[in-house]
């Protein structure tokens, strides 16, 4: 077999020995961006253009021969969803925002037979909206004991003071994800400040004013009354930076980072937070621009979606790595360096622009809340009212011309998420005029439709990639994070010892980064909820290959090793305070998720993408954070997606 070249890149050169850089590109005329990526050259093409009579020919005029006009449809399909858009440029945020706050309605139409399988917030969105509209409609779930979904908060007698609660999925709400804030302030389900990073503790957090304000492209806006300019606090510092056998606190990296880089083998001063964040104005540049003031802004919407468009067509291909590497010229130290502190690692070799996303959600400028409650008590209330059937596992769907009939087996043996259930027994049969399929998608693998589905669609559910994540939660009786040095005097008397990296410093929030296995570490950002001295850290939070690791070990493993690491960062002094509990989840052994979420891989999103929520034979609808590229792995993602789905089986009515 012939091996490509290696590639080499010069600031400011195109590099004529890159295979990728031979593929057709968006512009006809597509120059070579300063360290070798594939760049627009300016020149706006308008979205109809694109897709007009003449623009291929156009188009094709000085294109390479591999120029590929369904991989531009595919882009600028993928582009509209990404953007929340549609080929008319209407603001679909916006239309969702009324529709779950019930300031509109979906079209009224006959009524009609509705089962939605799966009743994780996707399910229950969509479901919701059907029902308000009229329709008929019967939810079935698989999981006995809950609904939620990947929301799924450890309470009770899960701990040793059943006061407590944490969460085992979704934990944290960007203030920019309107659509989440504004259902559940609909919902009057109470939300407060989560922070990511640690501040001194105060009394108990008031919930917030639970106003939401969203200003269209279109001109319209959205408001249920003034929404705060949220401003990230700044955090304390205190927590750690464990890399390479040393440990500093996060204040002492940000005023020196170059000791840590240099562990590397980066010779840098720049935080590595402050260098990928540069690292994605390559991408940025495409759909905003940049303020004299370092600031960006959206380009209109028709420039957003082209410039989307031409990203994903230009460079869909590439990995996070591909993209540090040949893109942005970095050396193997640096992405080390980087890709260690901001959780890089693990993903180099998925597609990049799911880490460009997440780095906009997930950074310490962003504010983010919390349910006061735990997060079901958000799908706690989006079950009420519902008709649900739970323990039901559908096994086959099998679309005639006049409906849809559902066959659903009941689960035996023991609940315990990662295995030994089976599924058998009593079948049910369902019959539908329509089915929203709600689950996540890699679970439609087990499922037989009769007739098939189509080629594309299989494809997407056999070959989308399906992420893993894990979280080890610890359990400890005092708040200890909450205490400075000369508490923990008090508290231990003559069997007191110095803390092993400098002066304990009371606060609530952020999280330590290390590199160890449990790389990951968040305190609560409240004193826990009725009165419990005690709390629960999230003591190892990671993501593919680093969930991978915590995966295959026993619950009682994972709590040893996550103790362990927690205690080299904060002395053995901790482990007076730590119960017994072993409560961990790993989301790739949950047999109902059968992982985290769809993270693509290169490629992906245009290969897979524009088949994964298309309905077929108007009967079958899908819904799912995985049918809402943005937005993959949030909860947001699975609100427009429910939403998107009610819009959709309405219309084929
Ligand atoms: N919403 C998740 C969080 O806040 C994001 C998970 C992203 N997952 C991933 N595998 N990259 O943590």
């Amino acid at each position: 077999m012939r091996r490509a070249p290696p590639v080499r890149v010069r600031e400011g050169a195109r590099c004529p020995e890159c295979p990728f850089c031979r593929v057709g590109r968006w512009d006809a005329g597509a120059m070579i961006s300063r360290r070798g990526l594939l760049f627009a050259s300016g020149g706006v093409v308008t979205a109809a253009a694109l897709t007009g009579p003449g623009a291929g020919a156009s188009l094709a005029a000085g294109a390479t021969p591999q120029d590929d006009p369904a991989r531009r449809e595919a882009a600028l399909i993928m582009a509209r969803r990404i953007l929340l858009t549609d080929a008319d440029h209407n603001d679909l945020t916006l239309d969702y925002l009324k529709l779950l706050t019930g300031r509109t309605r979906l079209k009224p139409t006959d009524t009609r037979d509705v089962v939605v399988v799966g009743a994780g917030v996707s399910g229950m969105v969509c479901a919701r909206l059907l029902q308000a509209a009229g329709h008929r409609v019967r939810v079935l779930e698989a999981n006995r004991s809950r609904v939620g979904g990947r929301v799924k908060t450890f309470r009770g007698e899960v701990w040793q003071d059943g006061r407590l609660h944490a969460e085992a999925g979704a934990m944290r709400i960007p203030s920019s994800h309107l659509l989440t804030l504004a259902l559940a302030d609909h919902l009057k389900v109470p939300r407060r400040p989560f922070d990511l990073v640690d501040l001194p503790p105060t009394p108990d957090q008031v919930s917030n004013d639970s106003k939401v304000t969203y200003k269209s492209w279109t001109g319209e806006e959205f408001s249920s009354g003034e929404a705060p300019v949220y401003v990230a606090p700044k955090g304390l510092g205190s927590r750690f930076v464990h890399v390479n056998g040393q440990t500093v606190s996060k204040g002492a990296y940000s005023a020196d980072p170059g000791p840590i880089n240099k562990s590397f083998g980066w010779n840098s001063n720049q935080t590595t937070a402050a260098a990928f964040d540069k690292a994605l104005d390559t991408a940025r540049a495409y759909t905003m621009v940049k303020n004299p003031d370092g600031t960006w802004t959206d380009k209109p919407i028709a420039e957003r979606v082209e410039g989307m468009a031409k990203l994903l067509y230009d460079m869909d291909g590439y990995s996070l790595l591909r993209y540090l590497q040949e893109g942005e010229g970095w050396s193997d130290a640096q992405i080390q360096a980087v890709g260690t502190l901001e959780n890089l690692t693990s993903r180099l070799s998925y597609g990049f622009l799911h880490s460009v996303f997440d780095a906009g959600d997930i950074n310490p400028s962003v504010t983010y809340f919390e349910f006061n409650a735990g997060t079901d008590a958000l799908t706690e209330a989006l079950a009420k009212d519902l008709h649900i059937e739970r323990g039901q596992v559908v096994t086959r769907v099998a679309t005639d011309d006049s409906g849809v009939t559902l066959t659903a087996e009941p689960e035996t043996g023991p609940e315990d998420e990662a295995c030994d259930g089976a599924i058998g027994g009593k079948a049910t049969e369902y019959r539908a005029d329509m089915v929203v399929l709600a689950v996540p998608f890699a679970a439609l693998r087990h499922v037989d439709f009769a007739p098939l589905l189509p080629y594309g669609k299989r494809r997407a559910i056999n070959e989308l990639k399906h992420d893993t994540a894990h979280k080890v939660l610890l359990e400890f009786t005092e708040r200890w994070w909450e205490w400075d040095e000369n508490t923990w005097k008090d508290k231990l008397g003559t069997d007191y010892r110095p803390a092993p990296h400098g002066d304990a410093v009371a606060a609530v929030g952020g999280g330590c980064v290390s590199d160890e296995a449990s790389r990951f570490v968040y305190f609560p950002s409240h004193p826990s909820d009725g009165g419990a001295p005690g709390g629960v850290v999230l003591a190892a939070y990671n993501w593919a290959e680093d969930a991978l690791r915590f995966d295959s070990l026993t619950p009682a493993d994972r709590h040893t090793e996550a103790l362990e690491h927690l205690t080299e960062l904060y002395g053995e002094r901790i482990r007076r305070y730590v119960t017994d509990r072993h409560v961990s989840q790993s989301w790739l052994r949950n047999r109902w998720a059968l992982g985290e979420a769809v993270i693509e891989t290169p490629g992906q999103l245009l290969s897979l993408g524009p088949h994964v929520a298309t309905p077929v034979a108007g009967r079958l609808f899908f819904a799912g954070d995985h049918c809402q590229p943005r937005y993959h792995a949030w909860i947001s993602g699975a609100i427009a997606s429910g939403t998107e789905a009610a819009v959709q089986l309405v219309d084929a009515i």
